[in-house]
């Protein structure tokens, strides 16, 4: 680098770091990871707090600044409302007082087990939400890259399977190059007054190589084809996999409480899975045939698991952040249960979608909860659906958990199943149609009676052999 450029990068380095420990210093020399705060805020404070406006406690965003305008205190005191307020309410603290009064002498959580960073980072998120948030997902994304590398690297599999296509293209990029250079020296050659001896050799070592090795070629070649056409293939069959996908919903819903401890059907929410293609999801009118009168959570299943995994440090804050949940939906539909009134202010809840096929995917749930119900629960028990092992249902399954997995375990629900093509495809190959139930005696009646004179009458009928691997079934 040249002498000038490179000073007036040092001096751009300079004032870069100088602008950033002033903004700390006039902070009150806060300084931590906004990712971490972000994380930290959203498992911790959401049940209270909201980055903007009013909740249940105070808005979050610009808490620094406002509490040094308002009473004069700083990071000191922050660190020691967070860590245990009532405390410092009860050593006398004035505008720990003040603000206990100003929100109607509303209790917040203690969380002693939050360290001074944690409270830092925290503090940190605040002065920046946005900032925070997007350094938290740009960590996220990256951890998911460095954990999907390793498992490439380890994993016999998929792994095994990309190093096998990298090998190939790195051989045929080895040939390319080789073959290159010798059609240049002969290139040559043709450009020379008269061969040499030495050019000689080369020309017919090159012709003589050809010919000695051209199985060999043709065997190379078809490996390199063959290894193509594979990748292409698992690319097809993976295209949309999201296997896992748990993402945030805008109110933390549980479906372990709900349909798992609570004992809630399926179908009392999801309830057009038996009449059409979608199975939908619940209008928050649904919810409140229940939650009119369930103001808050009470339950006492949970939290020692909960504490245990880490995800709270006591009790209450189970309890606490479950109720602020309840909190949530109430805004969002409007209902005010102090008065037990619609405010007839609503907020639609937006619940982030998580199955979602391409449009040119057509699936029914009827056929595969209805007609098919019989079928699946049998190759449920029978351990023949695709993923099995891993899913492992209870003895007492319902129809649902064969492609969503058992949904009464998950917390927050995720994909449990890869919701490929084949995947569709290896259950249909599979399972055994049921041939007694109505709608297929009547539909299958004549199929029936030809499969029987093919196959003799005892013979397995699978979804394949009445249609299910046909194209235009699943694709419009
Ligand atoms: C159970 C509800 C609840 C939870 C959980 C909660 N808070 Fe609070 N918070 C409040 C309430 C209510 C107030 C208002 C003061 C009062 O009434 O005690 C408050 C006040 C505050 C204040 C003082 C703000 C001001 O303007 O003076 C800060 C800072 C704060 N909370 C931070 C947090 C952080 C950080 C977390 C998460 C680690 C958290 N709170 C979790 C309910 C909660
Ligand atoms: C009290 C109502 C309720 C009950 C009972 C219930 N669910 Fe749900 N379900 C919801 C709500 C609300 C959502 C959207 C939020 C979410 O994804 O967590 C949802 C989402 C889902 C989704 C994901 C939808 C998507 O976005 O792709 C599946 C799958 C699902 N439920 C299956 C089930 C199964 C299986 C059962 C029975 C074991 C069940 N649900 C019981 C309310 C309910
Ligand atoms: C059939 C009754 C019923 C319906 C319908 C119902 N709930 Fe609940 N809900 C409950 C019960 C019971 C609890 C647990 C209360 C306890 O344990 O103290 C609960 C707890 C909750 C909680 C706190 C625990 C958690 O899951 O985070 C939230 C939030 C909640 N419900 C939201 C909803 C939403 C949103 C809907 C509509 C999609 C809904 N509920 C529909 C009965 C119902
Ligand atoms: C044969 C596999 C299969 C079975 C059995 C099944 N589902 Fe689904 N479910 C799917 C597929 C595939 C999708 C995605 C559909 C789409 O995106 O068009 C889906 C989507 C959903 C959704 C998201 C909303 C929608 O309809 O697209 C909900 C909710 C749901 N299923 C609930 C249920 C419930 C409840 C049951 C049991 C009564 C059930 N499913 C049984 C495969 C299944
Ligand atoms: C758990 C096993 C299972 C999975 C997974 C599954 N199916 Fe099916 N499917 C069945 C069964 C069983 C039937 C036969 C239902 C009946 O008796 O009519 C069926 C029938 C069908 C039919 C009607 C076939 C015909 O010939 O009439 C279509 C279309 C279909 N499935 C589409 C899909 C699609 C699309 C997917 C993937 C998104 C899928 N299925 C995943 C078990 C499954
Ligand atoms: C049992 C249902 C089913 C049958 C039968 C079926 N498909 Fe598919 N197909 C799917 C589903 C589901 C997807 C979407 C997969 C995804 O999003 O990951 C898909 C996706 C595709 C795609 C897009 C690439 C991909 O994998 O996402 C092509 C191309 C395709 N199918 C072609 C065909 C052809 C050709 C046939 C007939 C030989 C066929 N399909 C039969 C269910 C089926």
């Amino acid at each position: 680098m040249k002498a000038r450029p490179f000073y007036k990068l040092q001096f751009l380095n300079l004032a870069v770091f100088l602008a950033i420990f002033s903004f700390s210093y006039s902070q009150d020399d806060i300084t931590g990871d906004g990712g971490r705060g972000y994380d930290l805020f959203q498992a911790n404070c959401t049940a209270c707090h909201q980055i903007d406006g009013t909740f249940i406690g105070p808005q979050i965003r610009g808490v620094v600044d406002r509490v040094k305008e308002e009473g004069g205190v700083g990071r000191e005191w922050l660190h020691a409302w967070i860590k245990d307020n009532k405390a410092l309410r009860e050593s006398g603290d004035a505008y720990a007082i003040q603000v206990f009064e100003q929100y109607n002498r509303q209790e917040m959580l203690a969380f002693p087990s939050l360290t001074e960073q944690d409270i830092d980072d925290i503090l940190v998120f605040s002065m920046d939400p946005e900032a925070g948030q997007a350094a938290f997902e740009q960590a996220k994304a990256d951890a998911a890259a460095a954990a999907a590398a390793a498992k490439a690297a380890n994993s016999g599999g998929d792994g095994a399977a990309a190093g096998v296509v990298i090998v190939g293209f790195f051989i045929l990029a080895v040939l390319l190059i080789w073959i290159l250079f010798r059609l240049n020296a002969l290139v040559k050659l043709t450009r020379a007054e008269e061969l040499t001896a030495d050019d000689e050799e080369v020309a017919f070592s090159f012709a003589g190589f050809i010919n000695k090795y051209e199985k060999l070629f043709r065997v190379a070649l078809a490996v390199l084809v063959f290894l193509a056409l594979y990748g292409v293939w698992n690319f097809m069959l993976g295209i949309g996999v999201d296997k896992g996908y748990e993402p945030e919903q805008p109110i933390y819903f549980s479906h372990q409480i709900h349909a798992g401890v609570q004992g809630i059907d399926c179908q009392y929410c999801h309830s057009s899975a038996k009449y059409g293609k979608v199975s939908g999801i619940p209008s928050p009118d649904l919810c409140m045939n229940c939650h009119k009168t369930i103001k808050e959570y009470r339950g006492d299943y949970y939290e020692e698991y909960l504490v245990e995994s880490g995800r709270f440090s006591t009790p209450d804050e189970v309890k606490a952040f479950y109720t602020g949940e309840i909190q949530k939906m109430y805004k969002a539909v409007g209902w005010d249960p102090d008065t037990n009134n619609f405010t007839g202010e609503q907020r639609p809840i937006e619940w982030v979608r998580i199955h979602n096929m391409p449009d040119f995917v057509y699936f029914s749930h009827q056929q595969h909860v209805v007609a098919g119900e019989k079928a699946i629960l049998q190759a449920i028990a029978e351990g023949t659906i695709p993923n099995a092992e891993e899913l492992d249902l209870p003895g007492n399954s319902q129809v649902c958990f064969a492609c969503h997995g058992d949904v009464t375990k998950m917390d927050e629900l995720q994909m449990a199943n890869q919701f490929t093509m084949g995947w569709c495809i290896e259950c249909h190959r599979t399972t055994e149609v049921d041939m007694s139930n109505e709608y297929n005696s009547q539909y299958y009646a004549e199929l029936h009676e030809k499969l029987k004179k093919e196959y003799g009458d005892g013979a397995k009928i699978t979804v394949d052999a009445i249609g299910g691997l046909e194209c235009g079934k699943c694709h419009y």
